[in-house]
């Protein structure tokens, strides 16, 4: 990985290196709990800002003036090699912790669109944003392949073909990373299907599947080299991953030659003992190298100090991860690389501007699934008078879901810069007129020709976006969210969205009973069961979360685009928590045939 004149800067880091200082390099703390002074003081080796965690008022420049601080630390640091900070992020899908960032669709989006150079694209223009703030690391792709929709992080997910997630996969490392950015991939290994769903659950399935499903996407971002892997919260077959010596030192490091830095999730050693040293030394002798210790980060340093003089752990082992640590940050130049407010990027890139949010409006277009078109009514005419109805018509928060400014979400949508679908279509047509209490009891066919009516989920990330029921159907209670420290309360308990969110079914049948065509929009993180919704729609889109840029739903159901994505997974029906639609995945194509609004040339919303 490294030349031989970095491995002789390496060398002669190491070699100057106390086992403190070494100790504090595999230290990666949240920014909350750790100030500039700490990281001058402990010479930790990296910080993160969890999900909705920023600087002052959020703008670009308050988080390159943190980084600046964080930078002069470590040049300062006690005794210090001048060894700068690796600086990581969740920008899943976009710049997300950024106000202002252009909100890319979540990965089941892209699934849906099945373009991976759309995805290099995305990958891109998110690590120059990223660039803009002064940051690193980029805690994304997830390359988790979900076969359970109840599990609350299914929309982080590019579906459940492992193909494509390997394909994506690798273009997302490639393209990150050519920008200077670190990518991770993440979670090793079996997160999307865990037992019922459950985030952080077991994953129960012999070894030979677990590799063809779970690990084949890691191959190709690993062979391109992606700098970091992010262990999963998840067991396998009753055993914390995070502990797994077999899937992280055996599995990945010898058998796959992953030779960059394996980090822990978010306090993922915790789960390994009540005893926290024992803890440390499980995950260390696993085979991790940087912890994720958001708030205990001196019991880290401390618990590790202790582990290696009580001879639990080896100094090889230490060295081993430290020599991983700087290969990374030696490879990616971060050595030589002047403060970040100095670096490339912080003053010539404009999160959020343009150019990136046109690109963000063809990934809208482009993931969008026609499930229904009865009698044409798709694509509608400008000429129409429009009603807009539904919860999630002009929310943005809605539209983007969890990981958008804050970590679970903006329920308002307030903070988020973008067009929200109802903007979209107000903009166009300016006899458009939006539902004044947004259910549709104001559809009146003497007035509207037709009705669009946006449904479907409200924000959630990781284990509160779970539904908890077991393969019968019977309600599942919540567990714990470590560091949340109270029950988990999931999402729901019922994959049918006229359980989840009756309104919706109530606001189409309201705006039906008038006489008004209905073409409904679910902007949702996953597949629901959604009968009655669809038999009341005229036509129904899937709209999956769409991000910033309503304009790209618009595009569709105006037609001056085609539909063209496909469903990244199996639809669930009614018939139990297992049972499909096979009907949506052989695609139904004839009666979705339309005709465009202002040529006759016949545009084919084809599904398969
Ligand atoms: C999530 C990770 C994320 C980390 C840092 C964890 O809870 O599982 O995906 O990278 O937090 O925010
Ligand atoms: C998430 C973080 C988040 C934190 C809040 C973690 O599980 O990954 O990003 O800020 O929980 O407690």
């Amino acid at each position: 990985m490294l030349n031989e004149e970095q491995k002789e800067r390496l060398q002669h880091i190491m070699s100057r290196m106390t086992l403190a200082q070494k100790i504090g390099q595999m230290t990666m703390a949240e920014r909350m709990w750790a100030t500039p002074d700490d990281v001058r003081e402990h010479g930790l080796g990296s910080i993160l800002s969890g999900g909705g965690s920023a600087p002052g008022e959020n703008t670009a420049a308050d988080w390159v003036e943190m980084n600046d601080a964080y930078w002069q630390a470590c040049m300062e640091a006690e005794g210090g090699v001048g060894v700068p900070i690796l600086f990581a992020v969740d920008a899943v899908h976009g710049h997300n912790n950024l106000k202002g960032a252009t909100i890319f669709p979540h990965n089941l989006g892209l699934g849906a669109a099945d373009d991976p150079e759309l995805v290099a694209k995305i990958a891109e223009l998110t690590a120059l944003e990223i660039l803009a703030t002064g940051l690193d690391w980029n805690f994304a792709p997830t390359l988790a392949v979900v076969k359970d929709v109840r599990w609350g992080r299914t929309y982080e997910s590019f579906g459940s073909d492992p193909k494509r997630a390997a394909i994506y996969g690798e273009a997302y490392v490639k393209a990150c990373q050519a920008q200077g950015v670190l990518a991770c991939v993440k979670h090793w290994v079996g997160d999307g299907e865990t037992h019922h769903g459950i985030d952080q659950g077991d994953t129960r399935l012999d070894y030979e599947t677990l590799e063809s499903t779970h690990m084949t996407p890691y191959y190709p971002a690993l062979k391109a080299g992606v700098h970091s892997v992010m262990v999963s919260f998840n067991s396998w077959n009753g055993d914390k991953c995070h502990g797994h010596r077999f899937l992280i030192s055996e599995v990945l490091k010898e058998k796959l030659g992953f030779s960059g830095i394996v980090v822990s999730d978010w306090n993922g050693i915790d789960y390994l003992s009540e005893d926290y040293n024992v803890a440390i030394r499980e995950s260390v002798n696993a085979g991790l190298d940087l912890f994720m210790v958001p708030e205990n980060w001196r019991l880290f340093l401390s618990g590790l100090m202790e582990q290696v003089e009580q001879g639990h752990v080896s100094e090889s082992r230490i060295d081993d991860a430290v020599s991983r640590i700087l290969a990374v940050k030696i490879k990616m130049g971060l050595l030589d690389k002047p403060k970040p407010s100095s670096r490339l990027g912080t003053d010539s890139i404009e999160p959020g501007c343009a150019a990136h949010r046109n690109v963000a409006r063809e990934a809208v277009r482009k993931s969008l699934v026609l499930l229904k078109n009865e009698q044409r009514v798709l694509p509608i005419q400008e000429s129409q008078r429009i009603l807009v109805a539904g919860k999630n018509a002009n929310n943005l928060g809605h539209q983007c879901g969890g990981w958008t400014v804050s970590w679970q979400g903006e329920p308002d949508g307030r903070n988020i810069e973008g067009t929200s679908l109802w903007q979209a279509v107000s903009s166009r047509v300016s006899q458009a007129e939006l539902s004044a209490d947004l259910g549709g009891s104001d559809a009146d066919p003497a007035k509207h020709d037709v009705a669009i009516v946006a449904i479907g989920e409200t924000p959630y990330a990781e284990g509160l976006g779970d539904i908890r029921i077991d393969d019968e159907g019977l309600i599942q209670t919540g567990s714990m969210i470590r560091g949340l420290m109270k029950p988990l309360e999931p999402y729901g308990h019922s994959l049918a969205l006229s359980d989840l969110h009756p309104e919706d079914l109530a606001c189409i049948k309201c705006i039906r009973k008038a006489g008004v065509p209905v073409i409904a929009v679910l902007m949702s993180g996953r597949p629901l069961v959604i009968e009655q919704e669809l038999d009341e729609s005229q036509a129904f889109v899937v709209a999956w979360l769409p991000g910033s840029e309503g304009d790209g739903v618009a595009d569709l159901l105006f037609g001056d685009f085609p539909f063209t994505a496909k469903l990244p997974l199996p639809w669930p029906s009614g018939e139990g928590i297992n049972s499909h639609r096979s009907v949506f995945e052989a695609g139904f194509g004839s009666d979705l045939t339309v005709s465009t609004v202002d040529s006759a040339v016949e545009k084919k919303y084809k599904l398969s």
